[in-house]
């Protein structure tokens, strides 16, 4: 018997994403971003989002199907991300889900967006073992997750008090007058700097605060802190470089999110690490996880970029975890929920 297909729809921020899997396989997956509408405000602007999903929605949905070169009346199950995210973009894509489901007769799974970053790795290297790690990491989240079930048993293990590991990089790209969104751009001119050049804070690492938040991250200090080192080097009239403040900041960063990961990898014996989310892009955070990791032994899974980045892949690839599991579907009045935990 062939495996159930799977329509999911993810809205959650700026991306309306349609994507088509069944079982563990992508058929399609298409995205329409209006990060270019946004761009020139230096920011998400949630009702430019919410219209976008809504123009979107609708020919993301026709142009998946032909391309995974099924129809409506193939698919078997709706999912889409009913949070955490923007609450007028998250209404869009599940009252889209909603209306295919009701108009279908198909069964409805509302899934977290934070776990669809992780559960889209399966489509990509294949079943996951047994338990494992995801750090997920983008512009909005960054969580530590302990899976023992992709579809029963996920739990955040932490993630960040204040601000996102992207988001952080954002605002340092603002203070270094990069362009929006400045995390890559910060990255590339990381690579010209000397990330040893100037010794910024490791957020919640250290004594009490490290007992108190083993997984937890914290960036707002960081970003204060290059903020000082900018203004304390202008205000004394002394030559500084950017490209050392992007090579030291993006090193605090990567430091304590791939140190803090791979200590709860020891301390729940677990050997595989799934990154997951926008940030994952990042060069430095990509070769301390690499190296890191090959010394202690756990093996990384880190997707392509373009199922890292918001997509329906992720959404489908859960929705068809919960269907193989037997979990019950979600009721047609699901409520979205912009905060949603886990
Ligand atoms: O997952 P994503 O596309 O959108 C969400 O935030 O959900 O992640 C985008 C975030 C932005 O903050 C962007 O600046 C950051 O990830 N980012 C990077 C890099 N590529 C994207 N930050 C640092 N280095 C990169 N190479
Ligand atoms: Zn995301």
């Amino acid at each position: 018997m062939t495996e159930p297909l799977v329509l999911g729809i993810e809205s959650t921020c700026d991306e309306t994403g349609v994507a088509l899997v069944r079982g563990r396989t992508l058929l399609a997956d298409v995205t329409a971003s209006s990060m270019d509408e946004h761009a020139r405000y230096g920011g998400i602007v949630p009702e430019v989002a919410s219209r976008a999903h809504l123009e979107a929605l609708r020919p993301t949905i026709t142009q998946a199907l032909a391309a995974a070169e099924v129809t409506l009346a193939d698919v078997d199950a709706i999912a889409v991300a009913s949070g955490p995210g923007l609450v007028g973009s998250l209404t869009v894509g599940t009252a889209g889900a909603k209306a295919l489901a009701l108009g279908l007769g198909l069964p409805l799974y509302g899934v977290n967006h934070v776990v669809g970053h992780a559960a889209v790795d399966e489509l990509v290297h294949g079943a996951f073992p047994e338990r494992f790690l995801a750090l997920v990491v983008s512009g909005g989240h960054s969580s530590l997750l302990l899976v023992n079930d992709i579809a029963t048993d996920v739990v955040e293990l932490g993630q960040t008090l204040d601000d996102a590991a992207g988001e952080a990089f954002d605002k340092v790209g603002r203070l270094l007058g990069l362009p929006y969104p400045g995390g890559p751009h910060v990255d590339r001119l990381a690579k010209e700097g000397d990330p040893r050049a100037i010794a910024f804070p490791r957020g919640l690492s250290k004594g009490r605060e490290l007992a108190r938040h083993p997984y937890d991250f914290s960036f707002s200090g960081l970003k204060t802190a290059v903020a000082r080192y900018i203004e304390g080097r202008t205000d004394a009239g002394e030559e500084w470089s950017k490209a050392d403040v992007a090579a030291s900041f993006s090193e605090a960063v990567a430091d304590v999110l791939v140190t803090k990961t791979l200590r709860a990898c020891a301390e729940h014996d677990v050997s595989t690490l799934v990154i997951g989310g926008g940030f994952s892009a990042n060069s430095r955070l990509r070769e301390l996880a690499a190296q890191r990791c090959e010394e202690a032994g756990v093996e990384v899974r880190i997707p392509p970029i373009r199922y890292c980045t918001d997509n329906g892949a992720m959404i489908a690839a859960l929705g068809s975890a919960l269907v193989r599991a037997g979990v019950a579907p979600s009721p047609l009045d699901l409520a979205v929920d912009s905060s949603m935990s886990l």
